[in-house]
């Protein structure tokens, strides 16, 4: 699938925009660990700059399994004693769903000693080696302020960090400061310089996309089924009505990101075993317009504004603009049903699942009302049962995906301890 409708630059913005969603501090350390990474590799100079990029974004990305593993304020603190949990979890996660392939392998021994690294049989080895100076450089910065020194690495020269990697850091650090525009915080212009040069094809794209909405899965797995399935129910209902190429494509982007603004709710209202107060309704309802922030001027306005639409009904009872029929297509009309359907059909922390019946009652009311497109709700009653069985397949599929990951988890923990 062509993916024209986001820039290779603004992938990356992207990213790291969503990255800031989940966790301030986290995207901070990030984008700090992946400058300090293409700085060293631009000295070490034998990279294309579209290498240095790559690896600049696989930096930024580093503790992505701390979301998942543990509480992730406690990975920014140098105390962080149990680092094999987030280090195999990101490995994995990055290995399964993004584009890294053999480079995700760096994540899984960046808190390792170089005593233990040395030997390893790895095309990226050395680039690791700079990932773990780069990864300390931070901690340490944060940990010790204007007391750290670069001596501090060259310490653990020979044990914690490989000589040569330390080397080449203390190189490049004398032929241009880099540190200095950490302290001073006067990086992010070169890292722009650098963002500038990443090329990715579309199937990358694609991956990262993918990728972004696999994000939610750190905070809940199920949340990556349901909306697998509003994939699989969007997309047929796009086939049965006829929509052209763009707008099977527009609408497949928009089912994909539109719940990843809830990656900035906190997670006990997520899972929340219980029915929410109004005010707790209200902050949950605030993950669309979170996504449309993070998407805007990134991504195609035609997919934000999709996506956008995913709780508003043609009745102009839904939320967040309480638009109007006349507003909308049958693009959001799609995304509506698919989304209701699938949210209905699971059963919730505070709610057991709908059953056929009720889910055919609600939109049979639904379509009399005028809260549903009549041709896109009639469409799905038509074809059901087939659709929901197509849902639930993907839906198992993804959670099998997640069980397999659990057990390569497992197998790369004991094989490590
Ligand atoms: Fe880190
Ligand atoms: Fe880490
Ligand atoms: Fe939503």
């Amino acid at each position: 699938m062509a993916v024209e409708y986001i820039t290779s630059r603004n992938m990356i913005s992207l990213i790291y925009e969503t990255m800031r969603v989940m966790n301030v501090s986290v995207a901070h350390h990030g984008v700090r660990v992946g400058y300090i990474m293409a700085k060293l590799l631009e000295g070490r100079g034998s990279y294309e700059k579209y290498e240095i990029a790559d690896f600049m974004i696989l930096a930024m990305l580093h503790d992505i399994g701390a979301f998942k593993t543990d509480d992730v304020r406690k990975q920014l603190t140098y105390e962080a004693k149990r680092t094999l949990p987030h280090s195999i979890y990101g490995y994995l996660f990055l290995k399964y769903l993004s584009p890294f392939q053999e480079r995700s392998k760096m994540i899984l021994y960046h808190h390792m000693d170089y005593t233990k690294t040395k030997d390893l049989d790895y095309r990226y080895r050395f680039e690791l080696e700079l990932l773990k100076i780069a990864e300390m450089m931070d901690i340490w910065y944060k940990a010790f302020g204007d007391k750290f020194e670069y001596s501090m690495i060259n310490k653990y020269a020979g044990t914690k960090f490989d000589p040569e990697a330390v080397a080449l850091m203390d190189r490049v650090i004398q032929e241009d400061d880099f540190f200095a525009k950490i302290r001073s915080n006067t990086f992010g212009q070169e890292v722009d310089e650098y963002e500038d040069y990443v090329l990715l094809s579309d199937e990358e794209k694609e991956k990262y996309l993918k990728m972004l909405m696999y994000f939610t899965g750190l905070k809940d797995e199920s949340m990556v089924s349901e909306t697998i399935s509003v994939i699989a129910v969007s997309r047929e209902l796009v086939r049965k009505l006829g929509l052209n190429e763009n707008d099977k494509n527009e609408v497949y982007y928009a089912a994909l990101l539109h719940d990843i603004g809830m990656l900035a709710i906190p997670n006990q209202l997520l899972n929340a075993p219980r029915t929410l107060n109004e005010e707790e309704k209200n902050l949950i309802k605030t993950h669309v317009e979170i996504m449309e922030h993070m998407l805007e001027g990134k991504i195609s306005d035609s997919i934000i504004k999709i996506a956008a639409a995913h709780h508003e009904r043609f009745d102009a009872s839904g939320y967040p603009k309480g638009l109007k029929g006349s507003y909308m297509s049958n693009k959001d009309a799609i995304l509506q049903i698919s989304e209701y359907v699938v949210n209905a059909m699971r059963e919730k922390p505070y709610r057991g699942a709908h059953t056929k019946n009720e889910i055919i009652d609600n939109i049979n009311n639904g379509i009399i009302t005028g809260r549903y497109d009549a041709i896109v709700a009639d469409m799905f009653l038509k074809n059901y049962d087939d659709i929901i069985e197509l849902a639930e397949d993907k839906a198992d599929m993804a959670l099998m995906m997640y069980q397999k990951l659990l057990r390569n988890y497992k197998q790369v923990y004991n094989s490590l301890v």
